[in-house]
């Protein structure tokens, strides 16, 4: 690592453009801005080392200034090789917001360099904190402790090819330094994890008891999961597979895998286009759900024939599988927007003889199969939204990073232990109340005879814990 280094992203000339760009995204990003005035005086963050892994767009750049205004010493990657916006990423560095090494279209060695240069300061230190989107800063220091305890983990045989960049920089690593990560973890005050799939990461590092520091779940906010996964996903994903493909979206088969709330934001757009949407879920009450909005709910099995666009939202592994495709339609355009790129195969396409890929543009590419079709695949099997779009709209990305402002807030001043937590319920209701005014929202109060009628106080929170919007 040549920590020498401020910065590495794709074109630090297109910074003016990223700070106007930043300048449009205020008005539509209250939370962020209104945090910045409440908390930045104070500046609570003062003093602490905040690593973000987390993808380097507009709202990002945006989320980073609100922290460096709190005090923060910050350095940054993206969490995926494909979602980095570079103009956002050269505004950051121009700026001197952060260390960032960020740019569009990595390679899975230069993301994992990317994250190890946001985890270590000059002098080879770790952060206090960290911003974490998917775990995988997480899951470089806590894989990192393990090979220190038990070097001949360092040998071990990778199941895949990112497995084994990840293995290659832990060997570089504990050639410098053979205690770096568990120094490192010691320090750490803790982690706020943004997407479902990085919180499912954690509680199981919790349940085996090898968490090693205090974690948010931010994801579980209301204020985040219930509109950055819902709304977001309804708007963003419509984008990537346009611009992507200019197709047609009205009378199209759609085949939405998952029914969770990215998978509930996804039908609902789809059906807003005019397409006939398709759902599978393996959860009765999901299934149910579905069911209940209209959609048809089937298994991939009976329909795989049907679909004109297949999308994946589920967070789970191999949902499409490479025999899936060998059925699809001729040109049936395959994606997934849920957060890695295993929920569809694209092993099987990658290492199979009989398939070929001709590359259509960037994050575009048709793939030949045995069975003679072909089929589109978009951002590699990544995440559509930011792999072939900029990812969702500043508004419901401010309710998201508020909840991160403040989670680091409370991950910096409070006295967590190492478990994993939610933010309350009542900083959720902040989070909300401070985005109604952009929308022209008149909330009512309560009378005092009415909270008490309900047993709540005047000011909230409004809901028990079990409440579930
Ligand atoms: P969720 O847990 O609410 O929904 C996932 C759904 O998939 C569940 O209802 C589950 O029953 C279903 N499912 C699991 N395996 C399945 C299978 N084999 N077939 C059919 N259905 C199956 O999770 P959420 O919040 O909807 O997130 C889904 C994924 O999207 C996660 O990886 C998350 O990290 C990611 N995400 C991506 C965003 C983006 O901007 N691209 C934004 C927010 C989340």
């Amino acid at each position: 690592l040549d920590l020498t280094l401020t910065h590495k992203v794709a074109d630090i000339s297109l910074a003016d453009w990223g700070n106007k760009d930043m300048q449009l995204s205020e008005l539509e990003m209250p939370g962020l801005m209104a945090s910045r005035e409440k908390y930045g005086p104070e500046k609570p963050l003062a003093g602490l080392k905040v690593t973000g892994s987390l993808h380097m767009t507009i709202q990002t750049a945006m989320l980073i200034e609100t922290l460096k205004e709190l005090g923060a010493d910050i350095r940054w990657a993206s969490c995926n090789i494909f979602s980095t916006q570079d103009h956002a990423a050269a505004a950051i560095a121009a700026n001197e917001s952060a260390k960032v090494f960020a740019w569009k279209g990595e390679t899975l060695e230069e993301y994992w360099w990317c994250t190890e240069m946001a985890l270590t300061w000059p002098d080879g230190s770790g952060p206090d904190l960290i911003v974490d989107d998917g775990g995988d800063a997480t899951l470089l220091i806590h894989e990192g402790v393990k090979a220190e305890k038990d070097p001949s983990l360092l040998d071990r045989e990778p199941g895949n090819a990112e497995e084994k960049c990840l293995l290659d920089r832990l060997k570089a690593a504990y050639k410098v330094d053979p205690t770096k990560w568990t120094k490192m973890a010691e320090k750490i005050k803790g982690v706020s994890e943004e997407t479902t799939t990085g919180v499912h990461r954690l509680y199981q590092l919790e349940e085996r008891g090898e968490l090693l520091f205090p974690a948010i779940n931010v994801n579980d906010s209301v204020t985040k999961s219930k509109f950055d996964n819902l709304y977001g996903c309804q708007e963003s994903l419509a984008d990537g597979i346009k611009r992507a493909t200019d197709i047609m979206l009205a009378g199209k088969v759609v085949i939405v895998l998952g029914y969770g709330d990215v998978g509930k934001g996804c039908a609902r757009s789809m059906r807003g286009y005019g397409a006939r949407v398709l759902v599978t879920e393996i959860d009765p009450i999901c299934a149910l759900q579905a069911a209940m909005e209209g959609f048809e709910v089937v298994t991939l099995e009976d329909a795989v024939g049907q679909g004109d666009i297949f999308v994946t939202c589920t967070g789970n592994y191999h949902v499409i599988t490479g025999a899936d495709m060998e059925k699809m339609k001729t040109e049936a355009i395959v994606c997934n927007i849920g957060h890695f790129d295993n929920e569809i195969d694209m092993a099987y396409l990658e290492s199979n003889n009989g398939c070929t890929k001709l590359n259509i543009k960037p994050q575009v590419d048709k793939w030949t199969l045995n069975s003679g079709r072909s089929i589109i695949v978009l951002a590699e099997g990544r995440l559509v939204n930011l792999g072939c779009a900029t990812g969702h709209p500043s508004f419901v990305m401010s309710n998201s990073f508020t909840n991160q402002t403040l989670a680091q807030i409370e991950l910096a001043t409070g006295n967590y232990e190492v478990k994993v937590y939610t933010l309350s319920k009542k900083m959720d209701e902040e989070v909300a109340r401070l985005h109604l005014d952009r929308l022209g929202v008149k909330l009512s109060t309560l009378t005092k005879a009415q909270a008490d009628y309900i047993n709540v106080p005047v000011e909230g929170p409004y809901k028990a814990d079990h409440y579930r919007y």
